[in-house]
């Protein structure tokens, strides 16, 4: 098998394929667009048919349809579950793109001087899913598929996949694997080939203050009632301290202190902190005192408020002591950390500090456990050997800050190890305006999944 030939001969064709899987909006937060995910379960069918799937089929689930096919060679062979998602986040804000996030275009850019494909959903995860439907076709053309290969492409990751759970228990056996393999992360950079080996769990909340039982004329009463948006953000600033670590009883109770060894480890992976502040445009970092950016936003948990409103934000200036404030809040958790027990640890503490002033509601919404991986299993040494292969180095194993909560899901129903094998940058602005997705990327990842295969096979015989 020669995969980079292959990819080489084809890339034209590979590119102009992901751009027109890309003009769908396959926005799965947003009902108007139910439709087009349709049209993106059936184009995604489509292709898995034409790379060579047999059994392809499209499921319905109570919420967006997963995409399921399979090329079965010997039932005897190990089997790789490929998973990956065709639902999009919804783009806005719309403004602040500088072409449409549904009609692609390719431009180069410094990190990308080869171009990159400008879309939303061009790196998370379309193009990354795409990689592996090609990978199959490639694998197929040159007659070097060496096991079982399954596809379960879902459409409601970005909604946090309410349904994908009862439907890996419904399907448990067509589902059956030896490894699941993903590409919906990314890697430290282009020189440096990563695998990840760690994802945050979720705790997401929604929660709502009242003060007086209407809106008040700030004069009459101001000074004499709990203004709720002023007891809203007095409550959320009390849920750290000073040293930014997090105020909730018992919230670290089972966070893994991880050795300093292994801590050692992680600071030899390529970081630059002047590189990193002046790419988000920030004078500093700011984070939980004794652990370094890379460790904050991976190995610690943390507390964010992702919204907040209330009161009146129209034009002008209006005098009211509003009755109600909101907010969005989402806790990303470390492996152990168990999401319903930290949303109701969350819901115990933030009831218990509301004065008697207010009332306060807390209403969660989705959630999930995170992920850690051995690097000592063959899973990860097939991945490690496919990068070397390719990269000509090995891959460095990397903790990432992230959520896919389903695959610790996986573990438990398939009782098979998850290998995430990402291509993106963090600078290709995922969930952004302007997110893009390196061609080079693109097509090493195709290039490298083979090996994969070649590797997993041989390493299980
Ligand atoms: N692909 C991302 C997760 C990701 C990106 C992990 C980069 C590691 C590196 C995924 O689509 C995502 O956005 N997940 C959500 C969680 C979900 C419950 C909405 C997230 O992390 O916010
Ligand atoms: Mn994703
Ligand atoms: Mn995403």
């Amino acid at each position: 098998m020669n995969s980079t030939a292959y990819v080489e001969k084809h890339q034209k064709r590979f590119i102009n394929e992901l751009i027109e899987l890309l003009k769908i909006p396959s926005i799965s937060a947003d009902s108007k667009y139910k439709a087009d995910m349709q049209t993106a379960a059936e184009k995604v069918c489509e292709h898995l048919k034409n790379a060579g799937c047999e059994h392809t089929k499209i499921y319905p689930t109570k919420g967006h349809p997963v995409v399921y096919g399979h090329k079965i060679i010997d039932e005897k062979l190990p089997t790789v579950l490929v998973y990956g998602h065709y639902d999009v986040q919804p783009p806005d804000p719309i403004d602040l793109w500088d072409s449409p996030p549904f009609e692609p275009v390719i431009k180069k850019t410094d990190i990308h001087p080869d171009g990159a494909i400008f879309a939303r959903g061009a790196c998370d995860d379309k193009g990354q899913m795409f990689m592996h439907v090609k990978a199959l076709e490639l694998m197929m053309a040159e007659n070097a598929l060496p096991c079982n290969v399954k596809f379960m492409i879902e459409g409601e990751e970005e909604v946090g996949s309410e349904h994908l759970e009862a439907f890996i228990n419904e399907h448990n056996e067509m589902l059956a694997n030896d490894v699941i393999l993903i590409s919906d992360t990314g890697m430290i950079s282009k020189d440096h080939p990563s695998i990840t080996t760690g994802l945050r769990g979720l705790s997401y909340v929604e929660v709502e203050v009242t003060g007086p039982n209407r809106d008040l004329h700030s004069g009459l009463y101001g000074g004499a009632v709990a203004n709720p948006i002023n007891i809203l953000t007095q409550m959320i600033a009390s849920l750290q301290d000073e040293n930014n670590h997090i105020t909730i009883p018992g919230f670290y109770d089972n966070v893994e202190e991880l050795s300093q060894e292994e801590r050692d480890k992680m600071a030899e992976a390529p970081f630059d902190l002047e590189l990193y502040k002046k790419s988000i445009g920030i004078g500093d970092v700011h984070g939980e005192e004794g652990y370094v950016t890379n460790e904050r936003n991976s190995i610690r948990p943390t507390l964010d408020v992702n919204g907040i409103w209330g009161g009146y934000i129209g034009e002008g200036a209006k005098t009211v002591i509003p009755s109600k404030a909101y907010a969005k809040i989402s806790m990303r958790l470390v492996p152990h950390q168990d999401w319903k027990e930290i949303t109701e640890l969350f819901q115990k503490h933030f009831e218990s500090i509301a004065p008697k002033s207010v009332s306060v509601k807390v209403k969660p919404h989705h959630g999930g456990q995170g992920y850690v991986t051995p690097i000592d299993g063959i899973e990860y040494q097939a991945a490690d050997k496919a990068f070397q292969d390719i990269f000509g180095k090995p891959a460095i194993p990397l903790r990432s800050g992230g959520s896919i909560p389903i695959v610790s899901l996986f573990e438990n129903a398939f009782n098979s190890k998850t290998i995430l094998m990402g291509f993106g940058l963090d600078s290709d602005a995922i969930h952004s305006p302007n997110e893009h997705f390196g061609i080079w990327n693109f097509l090493k990842g195709i290039e490298t999944i083979p090996h994969f295969y070649k590797h997993f096979a041989a390493l299980k015989e």
